[in-house]
């Protein structure tokens, strides 16, 4: 795909789908782009009309681009670190926490975290926001289901049983009314929308692979925004954060950022 076509495939996805490739890494999309757009049997030029006429291949074109593939306790290492050595120093003096899963796919990470704050020891109330910009993700998440039991392997077995109903002749797992009550789901673009603001945990897990790094920086700054004071930004096994000092975080554990410093004083 050349220059131009780019530019013009460009502005055709941002007018109909509200992602602005601007912000994703151009040659990794280029080229993720030119072979789905190959796929389709089409140049670009006529790709575009085709998504400006026929709404599944609209449809096919926002699930390559948002990859929502997501399961239950990715990365088990990491929720029990949360579990073990984040959580209680998060939750020393609060009786109440708000949590964001940003980019919250089908709601699996949204209700892995619902189920760990359940079953510590130290009782807290607490609410849990899940956004995506992916309706049909956010339809699962707020049905609460339905799950195959492949997206739940790495979940501990005791939670299987405590905060699921199963169909067992389909093979399909439903979280309970319990944890569905806790959580809220909403549409909402990271690279578009406002923010809401008050979290002490912000999950934003596998979702900025292919952000450019001035996107990436941008957002880590408005979830700085976003955090309450010593909030936690807990982010994806490979994603490290170059400049953390600089966008006011402090360094916890391989996936953790704490906020350090006040929103005002970077100001
Ligand atoms: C690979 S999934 C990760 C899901 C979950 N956080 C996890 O780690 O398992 C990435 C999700 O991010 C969402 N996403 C990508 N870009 C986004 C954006 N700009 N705003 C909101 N959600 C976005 C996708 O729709 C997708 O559901």
């Amino acid at each position: 795909m050349n220059d131009q076509e780019y530019a013009i495939l460009k502005k055709r996805v941002l007018g109909m789908t509200g992602i602005d490739l601007d912000n994703y890494k151009s040659q990794q999309m280029r080229r993720r782009l030119t072979s789905f757009i190959e796929n389709s049997s089409c140049d670009v030029i006529g790709y575009c009309r085709m998504i400006e006429k026929d709404e599944a291949s609209l449809r096919k074109l926002c699930d390559f681009l948002t990859i929502n593939v997501t399961e239950f306790y990715r990365d088990a290492w990491a929720f029990a670190d949360l579990e073990k050595n984040i959580l209680p120093g998060l939750l020393e003096n609060r009786v109440h926490i708000n949590v964001w899963s940003a980019g919250c796919s089908d709601g699996s990470e949204a209700y892995t975290i619902a189920m760990i704050l359940l079953s510590l020891p130290r009782k807290v109330t607490f609410h849990i926001l899940g956004t995506d910009m992916d309706e049909l993700s956010l339809a699962r998440a707020r049905a609460g289901g339905p799950y195959k039991d492949d997206f739940l392997k790495s979940l501990p077995k005791h939670y299987l049983s405590k905060y699921f109903s199963c169909d067992k002749g389909r093979g399909e797992y439903w979280v309970n009314k319990d944890i569905k009550d806790r959580t809220t789901f909403k549409k909402h673009n990271l690279l578009a929308d406002p923010f809401e603001k008050g979290f002490d945990l912000i999950a934003c897990r596998n979702v900025t692979i292919y952000f450019t790094e001035e996107a990436k920086d941008a957002l880590n700054r408005r979830f700085h925004e976003s955090l309450k004071e010593n909030g936690i930004l807990f982010v994806g096994a490979t994603e490290f954060m170059m400049n953390a000092m600089k966008c006011g975080y402090h360094k916890l554990g391989t996936c953790f950022y704490q906020k350090t410093v006040p929103s005002i004083a970077r100001i």
